[in-house]
């Protein structure tokens, strides 16, 4: 390794705890959610991954949770789009305008310039679009951009020591995939992914709604009726409460409002369930022997939306005969995870700014110091 020369003569001490001139701003960016925070200000945005344009401008008319709300219905001279359908990058230029509109939306514009960005990333995210991604950063006035992969984050945010060389594993049920990781030392030792979560569940719902009954619902009632009612296992239902759904009667072509008990749409969950258990076991079989006696002691956590299904996690544990953890605050996992290394983060930017080093370097020269303490 090169000598390095040091801009002044600051201790590394002193440099680790320099004051970052630097705010840091840190996203998870979701098929269903995007939530955004910032140093000094905590989560500022947290809604619906999704922009309404309009058909003629083009300009931006509303975002998030606003935005969501015209899904489904046929609202003139708006056109929607959900910028991270099915944990891929789909379009970049709406990224770019539902972050620039939720720093509007909360005055704080004037924060972007001169930004460490930390993105989590979606699971299946190219080379490519990790650049696209990095390039949005930077056009919004980033000076650092990191990465990151989003099952990393989660990993951390539901308080897994992810640097032990002892593995735990973690399953993140999003929006558009379910992510499942072992993670060990560090890194992601072993990683599946599949496109079976929350909307596939959701489109379940609509299906089932439909053959049962004959009746139509949107993806926004079958949404609600997912949160408010899902259930894995019929015994951990306690109640016999009736939930009204509208929607509409295929025959009569009319709108309509029935009931439905938690009961009749646990089915709805089924497939989707053993597919991820079939994932979680696909993921066991990979790693090393020793490992596995590992994923035994520490067990495995849920994280994501997805993890709220009631009794998941005891089914879970039940297939496979070791414990299972509900995060908390599952829907916070990745933004939790951003924040966890937040410090680490900008220690690596100091070194850079005193050394004049590229990141690889400066996270080589932290770990190293890391080593001898
Ligand atoms: N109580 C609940 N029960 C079941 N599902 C829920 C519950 N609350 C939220 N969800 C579902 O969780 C999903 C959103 O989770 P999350 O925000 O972790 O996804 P995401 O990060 O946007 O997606 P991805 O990680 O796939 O890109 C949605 O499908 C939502 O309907
Ligand atoms: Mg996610």
């Amino acid at each position: 390794m090169t000598k390095l020369k040091k801009k002044n003569s600051k201790s590394m001490r002193e440099i680790y705890n320099l004051q970052s001139k630097f705010t840091y701003i840190s996203m998870d960016l979701g098929t269903a959610n995007t939530l955004i925070y910032v140093e000094g200000q905590g989560i500022i945005f947290n809604e619906r991954s999704i922009v309404a344009y309009s058909n003629t401008s083009g300009d931006v008319l509303a975002v998030g949770d606003a935005a969501f709300e015209m899904k489904g219905k046929t609202v003139r001279g708006v056109y929607l789009v959900e910028p991270l359908l099915n944990g891929v990058v789909g379009n970049i230029k709406s990224v770019s305008d539902m972050i620039r509109y939720a720093f509007m939306s909360v005055d704080s514009l004037h924060l972007l310039n001169d930004s460490i960005f930390v993105l989590a990333s979606p699971s299946r995210i190219t080379p490519l679009e990790a650049k696209g991604l990095e390039g949005v950063a930077k056009n919004l006035g980033a000076k650092y951009v990191y990465v990151e992969e989003e099952v990393k984050m989660s990993a951390l945010g539901v308080g897994v020591d992810i640097h032990r060389p002892s593995g735990t594993l973690v399953v993140d049920i999003g929006g558009g995939t379910t992510d499942v990781a072992v993670v060990a030392s560090g890194d992601i030792v072993v990683s599946k992914s599949i496109r079976i979560a929350g909307n596939y569940f959701t489109a379940e719902i609509q299906r089932l709604i439909k053959d049962l009954y004959n009746f139509d619902i949107g993806f926004r009632m079958a949404e609600e009726i997912k949160v408010k009612i899902s259930s894995v296992t019929n015994s951990l239902i306690e109640t016999d409460e009736l939930l009204p759904i509208y929607g509409r009667d295929i025959h009569s072509g009319l709108p309509k409002s029935i009931y439905v008990k938690p009961q009749q749409i646990r089915i709805a969950f089924d497939e989707g369930v053993s597919r991820i258990i079939n994932v979680i076991k696909l993921t066991i079989e990979e790693v090393a022997p020793e490992l596995t006696v590992d994923l035994g002691k520490n067990g495995i956590f849920l994280a994501g939306g997805g993890a709220l299904i009631k009794g998941l996690d005891k089914y879970i544990s039940k297939v496979f005969g070791i414990p299972c953890y509900q995060g908390q605050d599952p829907l916070l996992s990745v933004i939790n995870g951003t924040i966890a290394v937040k410090s680490r983060v900008k220690k690596v930017i100091n070194i850079q700014e005193e050394y004049g080093v590229d990141t690889k370097r400066a996270e080589a020269i932290l770990a190293k110091k890391a080593e001898k303490h």
